[in-house]
């Protein structure tokens, strides 16, 4: 946390792929996704001494599950009384999530003092990899345009390989056009996303690439094939300088047994 003598910050969290189903004693390969999600958010309370905003990268639930979209923005204010945004993941389904966002959680764009976050939507409707429609380039480079805050921007799948060969197939299609495009904006400080269920870490240009593990189900870097880890659940936090610098972690719930099937092949 920020100390007297410096400037007062932002602290944003990012959490990611949720895939909460329809119920919620829903499971992923033996994992209660609402139980790990319950995890995340208490280390949250637990670790957290301010909150100012919370980002939901995507797959918030593992499939077009009404339910889910109720329950999930519920469940997080019940810990957390911060502005929330959500972008949708290869799993969701957006319209639903929009009629479900209404105008109390945020899906496209928010101007913070000082910063600004960007929500694109890299979900192709019946497909797992990634893609950005035309529509939104244009409404990046208009954000982009029109406010020279320093940017955080937020989408669902990794826009470059990360390293595994079978997750690595659903990159964004159009993922080098966007790396160039936040290139041409001195002000775009990170680009983030889910997807992956790890941390990664990198640059391109100027600003950092970043993303962040899941609240449930981990899978293990660097794998060919599909492959689980045991890594615990966690999250992202961002602190947000008035200088525009910004420093980020990644935190993990305790050691617990989930019961998760690592013999899975898929998911
Ligand atoms: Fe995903």
């Amino acid at each position: 946390m920020p100390s007297n003598d410096k400037p007062a910050s932002i602290r944003l969290i990012q959490i990611t792929d949720c895939h909460l189903g329809e119920e919620p004693d829903s499971e992923l390969l033996g994992l209660n996704t609402d139980e790990s999600l319950d995890d995340v958010l208490h280390l949250l309370t637990a670790t957290e001494q301010r909150i100012d905003m919370v980002v939901a990268s995507g797959d918030i639930a593992s499939g077009a599950h009404a339910a889910a979209y109720q329950r999930f923005p519920s469940t997080v204010r019940a810990s957390i009384a911060a502005p929330l945004a959500w972008l949708p993941g290869n799993h969701d389904q957006r319209d639903m999530m929009r009629s479900a966002a209404g105008d109390h959680v945020l899906m496209d764009y928010c101007e913070l003092p000082h910063w600004q976050i960007i929500l694109l939507d890299s979900s192709v409707p019946g497909y797992e990899h990634g893609d950005l429609e035309e529509g939104e380039f244009l409404r990046l480079r208009q954000y982009l345009e029109a406010c020279n805050k320093p940017a955080l921007v937020f989408v669902h799948h990794q826009p470059l390989p990360v390293g595994s060969h079978w997750i690595d197939q659903y990159v964004i299609r159009k993922g080098q056009q966007l790396l160039d495009t936040l290139a041409t904006y001195s002000q775009v400080k990170a680009l983030v996303w889910g997807h992956v269920h790890q941390e990664f870490n990198g640059h391109f240009s100027h600003f950092q690439l970043l993303a962040t593990p899941s609240t449930c189900i981990q899978f293990k870097p660097g794998s060919y094939d599909f492959a689980l880890d045991d890594c615990m659940p966690g999250y992202r936090w961002f602190e947000l300088g008035n200088d525009g610098e910004f420093t980020t972690g990644v935190e993990r719930v305790a050691e617990k047994h989930y019961g998760i099937d690592f013999q899975s092949l898929g998911y």
